[in-house]
Formats: C-alpha cells, sequence, structure tokens
C-alpha cells in the first residue's frame, strides 16, 4: 500500500482584469491572483482499505471517491482532478481523507473551479510525497476546465497555478509582467450566477454571424489590454480607468454584459471610481472597479447600494 502523509495545498481565485472574450480569439488578456479567496485541501492518512474520502465540509457532505460517477453533478469538480493526480503518477488510490475547504463563490467568474482542481491535485501528488511543479500541474488543471467551460482559453488556470499577474495569449507560454506601482480593485458580486459556457457561444454566434463587426470589437478589446500592460507597467495606473470603461462598453456590444452589471459599473464610477468593468464570462458573476484609497469604502457602499452581494478589495502588485 501506498505510504500517505498529511500535506495541506491551497490555491487563489483570480479576476480578468482586461480581455475576457477577446482571449478566446486570439487577443492578450491580463488576470490577476485574487488571493483574499482561497481553496485549501488538506490530505491526511485513512484507515486501510478505506480508499479516497472527500469531505466537503462547506457542504457539510462526505462522499467516496469511488462513489462519484462521471454521471453525478459533483464528478468533474471533486473526482476529476483527483483521478487526473492519481493517473500522472501512476499510482492506484490511496487510503486518503482529503478536506475540502473554500471560500471562492462557483459560477461568478472567480476562478472557483480551477482553483478546486490546482488545491486537489496539489494535495494528493503531495500527500504521495511527489513534490509537484507548476508547469506539471497547469495543463492537468486546463484538462479540468475543459470539462466544465468546453474550449476554455487557459486564462484561468494559468492565473491561479502560477499566482501572479498573468499577460495571457491563447496557445503561446503565460507572461508575467512587472507591476511598477500597486493599485486597488474592489471586486463585486452581482449575486447571479452565470455560466460562461452560453456567454461564449452567444458571442461565437455573433462572430460567424458578422465576423468583420464582431472581430473589430474584439480586435479594439485585445488593444486595451495590451495598451492596459503597458500601463501597469509604466506604473501609469490613472490611464487604466478609461481603458476599463471602454473594455466595458465594448463588452457590452456583445451582449455580455447585463442591467445590473451595468448599473454596478455606474454606481461604482458615480462614486469616485476611476473606472469599472465586468469581469470574466459576464451576464452576471462580478465586476470590478479600480479606487484610490480614499474614495474605496465609498464606492463599496455605493456597489452594496446598487444590490451587490459581497465586495472584496484587492491590492493588485507584483509577487514579493
Ligand atoms: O468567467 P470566467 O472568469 O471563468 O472567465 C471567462 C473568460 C472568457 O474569456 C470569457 C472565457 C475564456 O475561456 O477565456
Amino acid at each position: 500500500m501506498t505510504a500517505v502523509r498529511a500535506f495541506t495545498a491551497s490555491a487563489p481565485g483570480k479576476i480578468i482584469l482586461f480581455g475576457e472574450h477577446a482571449v478566446v480569439y486570439g487577443y492578450p488578456a491580463i488576470a490577476v491572483p485574487l488571493t483574499a479567496v482561497q481553496v485549501t485541501v488538506s490530505a491526511e492518512a485513512a484507515p486501510s482499505g478505506s480508499g479516497i474520502t472527500l469531505h466537503a465540509a462547506d457542504l457539510g457532505r462526505t462522499l467516496a471517491l469511488a462513489d462519484l460517477q462521471p454521471a453525478d453533478p459533483l464528478y468533474d469538480a471533486l473526482a476529476y482532478p483527483i483521478h487526473l493526480a492519481l493517473q500522472t503518477l501512476r499510482c492506484p488510490a490511496p487510503d486518503l481523507r482529503l478536506t475540502v475547504r473554500s471560500t471562492i463563490p462557483i459560477a461568478s467568474g472567480l476562478g472557483s473551479g480551477a482553483a478546486l482542481a490546482a488545491a486537489l491535485i496539489r494535495a494528493v501528488w503531495g500527500a504521495l510525497g511527489q513534490p509537484l511543479d507548476d508547469d506539471v500541474l497547469n495543463p492537468l488543471v486546463y484538462e479540468v476546465e475543459k470539462r466544465h467551460h468546453g474550449t476554455p482559453s487557459g486564462i484561468d488556470n494559468t492565473t491561479i497555478v502560477y499566482a501572479r499577474p498573468v499577460y495571457f495569449v491563447r496557445e503561446q507560454p503565460p507572461q508575467t509582467f512587472t507591476v511598477a506601482r500597486p493599485f486597488t480593485l474592489l471586486v463585486a458580486d452581482s449575486g447571479h450566477s452565470s455560466p460562461t459556457r452560453l456567454t461564449v457561444a452567444d458571442v461565437r454566434h455573433r462572430y460567424d454571424a458578422d465576423p468583420t463587426g464582431t472581430g473589430a470589437v474584439l480586435a479594439r478589446i485585445g488593444a486595451i489590454a495590451e495598451q492596459a500592460r503597458q500601463a501597469i507597467e509604466a506604473g501609469e495606473i490613472a490611464a487604466l480607468g478609461p481603458l476599463m470603461d471602454e473594455n466595458h462598453a465594448l463588452l457590452a456590444e456583445l451582449t455580455v454584459s447585463s442591467p445590473h452589471l451595468d448599473q454596478l459599473c455606474q454606481a461604482a464610477r458615480a462614486a469616485g471610481a476611476q473606472g469599472a468593468k465586468l469581469s470574466g464570462g459576464g451576464r452576471g458573476g462580478n465586476m470590478i472597479a479600480l479606487v484610490q484609497e480614499d474614495s474605496a469604502d465609498a464606492v463599496a457602499e455605493a456597489l452594496r447600494q446598487a444590490g451587490a452581494v459581497r465586495v472584496l478589495t484587492t491590492r493588485v502588485d507584483s509577487p514579493s
């Protein structure tokens, strides 16, 4: 029987700053880790013959891995990453209890699926005493993302696995970049969950119906992401606000905003945010607002008044 040891692994959430949807078409996008929310998986040895059990602490449920079949709604999120971890280790299922805790809201564009997969795979490898390189983990988490989202660009898994700001172009090695001057974002949850798969499919229909018009919108979004990277690297934070506003308007043109996301962006700007946009797949999920320290509280309050169910604050900085 394979020896196991206690091991705890975690992974942060993520937030897309610029370039969602256009990234699917090969344009650049920028995303940063969101360390205010995390998935943590603790692995410990279990009684001989018990196999792998999963304790979903937030749901108060304990499940045997062997009972989770592909038709089960929890299979892709919980069982598939573990099977991938064991397959790549060429290891039979050890006797292991995995306790999963998450503060990342699901289906709201914060990368809950990728973070759960990353933490689970890290925990299984760690419990079996195997060091796991991020370059090995990243494609495994991408495999899990494909089951959740169909044809994801790979930006979520890349930002979450490497836990650093990422400038991402599909099918190219991820580039990290320097944040010359840290800045603060509020991340507000609209309270509506919206599957990314659907908005990605709708943008695809629009593109197929009008490749020139929709293509021009996507190209402009890509150019904004490029300009934003340059501004972040130059420490020109004031330039980011107008770029966020324009990026939001272009996403609205692609029909992936919603009346509530538009209201949240307007409320943030009216309360003093330098810029605001939806983040992620859209039609629900989260929006982000760029704030200066002296207006952060007023903007957060305005977002709550406009119906945000949760407002997180995150400071974007280069990893130390
Ligand atoms: O909804 P999220 O945060 O998982 O982001 C989706 C980002 C898209 O560009 C819309 C899709 C993708 O695969 O990149």
